[in-house]
């Protein structure tokens, strides 16, 4: 039996495709392991949202190279995603060991015909999925019609389409046949998703009513595009996850503009405040970046007031990266790299202390929690998240992966919440 290894870098997307790829590949025979030594087929899937993330990938893609033509190993190794897009067969050039590079706009029509042959359908493959993945990944969309300034995400990934509802519904019917309770449904701007008539709101509601699934998560939204129709849905439904993923980037009005994002501070606070009068508990997390072009300390401050107001859960945040084809790449790269270098450390200082309070303010509260998978190599701890987005932990030595159990919070550890049963 053939054995494969994925290493994964980027975003959700890319896992979930990592995901597409793993069940054709189960399909037709492989195995997944964890050792990339003993796999007959190496998957490295890349992202190039920053330089960082390319230097990387590129370092191991050397490295899995190097070890192969030393040890002589018959080992396939493929690159795929964001980089393998951009770079394309020059990959192979640099490093001789790389048998296929398979950029993410060809990654649905590779799979397609590695299950189905090259004349086969053009449907999404159907592959039997494995069974027990409680918390499915699940991509509604692809690529980006935005063209925010700085990112490289519509070059590398495409415009934007949406998958055909009835095909997502399908698609969720069969994993919870195979164990799924919780899907979280992935787009670069979800919130721009469309069938016909239908919008993301109603695609939202239709998946609802899918008996045997307990939870429905989704990300990214987008602020300009976040309606009221879909918080009065998220609100009012249940099974959705009291979760809003809206990217800030900047908290700068000046900034924002240049960036192409669609909104100001004063409309992404609005945003902050209608989801939260509508859901009082939601977690609201965000992205955010320092250093953009033209960048002064001045706007750097209003960054940091709005993440005080504004209050976020947690929040992903960089360092700009001018990148390639993107419009940002002419309007230069001023901001000099220490200064970069301090600001995040200053905005991740802020956002840190906000994230200690909102996870220690959870203790002693009763809450519902998901619990998804053991702990690694702890088998009677059990991880879940609440219906916001936090992590938690339990103690517990019966299986309860996929069920919802009333715990209480007992502990916080920064960004980890400990369970008792109730
Ligand atoms: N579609 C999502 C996420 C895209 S990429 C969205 O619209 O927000 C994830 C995050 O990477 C972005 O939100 C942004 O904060 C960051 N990012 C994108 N391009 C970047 C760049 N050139 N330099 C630094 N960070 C970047
Ligand atoms: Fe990039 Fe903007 Fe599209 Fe997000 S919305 S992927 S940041 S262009
Ligand atoms: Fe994701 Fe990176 Fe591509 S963030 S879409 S894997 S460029």
């Amino acid at each position: 039996m053939p054995f494969v290894f994925f290493e994964t870098f980027g975003c959700q997307m890319n896992v979930a495709d990592s995901d597409m790829l793993a069940q054709a590949l189960f399909s037709l025979g492989y195995s997944i392991i964890e050792e990339s030594e003993h796999a007959d087929l190496i998957v490295v899937n890349t992202c190039s949202v920053r330089e960082h993330a390319e230097v990387r990938a590129l370092a191991r893609i050397h490295e899995l190279c190097v070890r192969k033509k030393k040890h002589a190993l018959a080992q396939e190794i493929w690159v795929i995603g964001c980089m393998a897009q951009r770079m394309g067969n020059s990959i192979i050039e640099k490093n001789p060991g790389v048998n296929q590079v398979i950029g993410a706009k060809d990654i649905v029509s590779f799979v397609q015909d590695l299950v189905h042959g090259p004349q086969g359908k053009t449907a999404l493959p159907a592959p039997d999925v494995k069974p027990g993945r409680i918390s499915a990944l699940l991509p509604i969309m692809r690529g980006c019609n935005n063209f925010c300034s700085y990112c490289i995400v519509p070059s590398v990934r495409g415009g934007e389409t949406s998958i055909p509802c009835s095909r997502i519904v399908e698609d969720i019917l069969r994993r919870i046949d195979k164990g799924t309770r919780e899907v979280t449904l992935l787009g670069q701007n979800v919130n721009s998703y469309h069938d016909g008539d239908t919008d993301f709101s109603d695609l939202l509601a239709k998946i609802h009513e899918l008996p045997g699934l307990l939870r429905i998560r989704f990300t990214t939204s987008h602020p300009r595009d976040c309606t009221d129709k879909l918080i009065q849905t998220m609100a009012r439904l249940p099974k959705i996850c009291k979760h809003v993923h809206l990217p800030v980037q900047s908290g700068s009005t000046r900034i924002l503009e240049a960036m192409n994002r669609g909104y100001n501070r004063e409309t992404y606070l609005q945003r902050v405040n209608a989801i939260r009068h509508a859901m009082p508990d939601v977690d609201i997390t965000t992205d955010a970046m320092v250093g953009f072009p033209t960048e002064t300390d001045r706007d750097f401050q209003d960054t940091l007031s709005l993440f005080a107001q504004a209050r976020f859960t947690t929040a992903f945040m960089f360092a700009y990266s001018q990148r390639e084809q993107t419009r940002a790449a002419d309007m230069g790269d001023d901001v000099p790299v220490e200064v970069k270098k301090a600001r995040l450390a200053t905005l991740i200082d802020l956002q840190m202390s906000v994230t200690k309070e909102r996870y220690a303010a959870m203790i002693g509260r009763n809450i519902e929690v998901l619990f998804v998978e053991q702990k690694r190599g702890s088998e009677a701890t059990w991880m879940g998240q609440d219906i916001g987005c936090k992590r938690t932990l339990l103690a517990c030595n019966e299986n309860i992966a996929g069920t919802i159990l009333p715990v209480r919070v007992i502990r916080s550890s920064g960004m980890t919440l400990t369970l008792e049963r109730t």
